[in-house]
């Protein structure tokens, strides 16, 4: 994809989660869709002792401020670019730091971070750009955590979405996760299905990768 393509498909998608996040914060949304992925995360970030975390397309910032609250660690960053998701975010904590970026272009120096997490957004990422960017800002022996939609054919509305700005969202099989991660030089250090509280067509699946000491 051209970078013009690539800006045109992140406006879209970046109005559209602006529009979409009064609706975001729902309880059942929260409880039934996005949470069983990031206690998952949350898991894994405490079980690593990570301090210097980032949470990319952060959403209204739930998972970076609940990372706070729970981990205490040293550093907390959510990063989106939606203004209207940010700006959520912005109310929720004044401990996490908010930035307004995108997955595939970091403002982070090299090696800055020890976990770099990601739930429920990893489809309409520039995957391999994204995963490089992980790679560079994660130290030697640092964590990368995402969570994906990993439906057993394609999603049809996040499809369609997508598609009418010339780039379909894609959520990789668990093959293509594996592939992906050792592309960027990660080595895969877990894979699972998530477990939700109710059925659902579509579940996530955690990858998590570390970068080689
Ligand atoms: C379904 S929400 C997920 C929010 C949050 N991670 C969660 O689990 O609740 C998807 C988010 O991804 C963001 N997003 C999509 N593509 C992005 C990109 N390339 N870089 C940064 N953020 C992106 C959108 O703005 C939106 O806030």
């Amino acid at each position: 994809m051209s970078t013009a393509q690539r800006r045109g498909f992140n406006d879209a998608i970046t109005s559209f989660w602006s529009f979409a996040a009064p609706a975001y914060d729902q309880g059942c949304l929260q409880r039934w869709v996005y949470r069983p992925a990031q206690d998952e995360v949350v898991a894994q970030l405490r079980q690593r002792g990570s301090r210097a975390i980032a949470d990319i397309a952060c959403g209204t910032g739930i998972l970076a401020d609940r990372i706070e609250r729970d981990l205490r660690p040293d550093e907390v960053y959510g990063l989106d670019m939606s203004a209207g998701m940010l700006a959520q975010a912005g109310k929720r904590s004044d401990r996490v730091r908010w930035m307004s970026a995108p997955a595939e272009e970091l403002p982070f120096q090299d090696g800055f971070l020890d976990a770099v997490v990601t739930t429920s957004a990893f489809h309409f990422f520039d995957q391999p750009a994204a995963l490089a960017e992980f790679y560079r800002v994660l130290t030697p022996g640092g964590m990368v955590a995402v969570t994906t939609m990993s439906p057993r054919r394609t999603f049809l509305p996040l499809h369609a979405l997508s598609a009418g700005v010339g780039a379909p969202a894609h959520s990789p099989t668990e093959t293509e996760m594996r592939a992906l991660f050792e592309g960027a030089g990660f080595t895969v250090a877990e894979q699972h299905r998530v477990r939700r509280p109710v059925w659902t067509p579509i579940s996530d699946v955690i990858t998590v990768g570390v970068k080689p000491a």
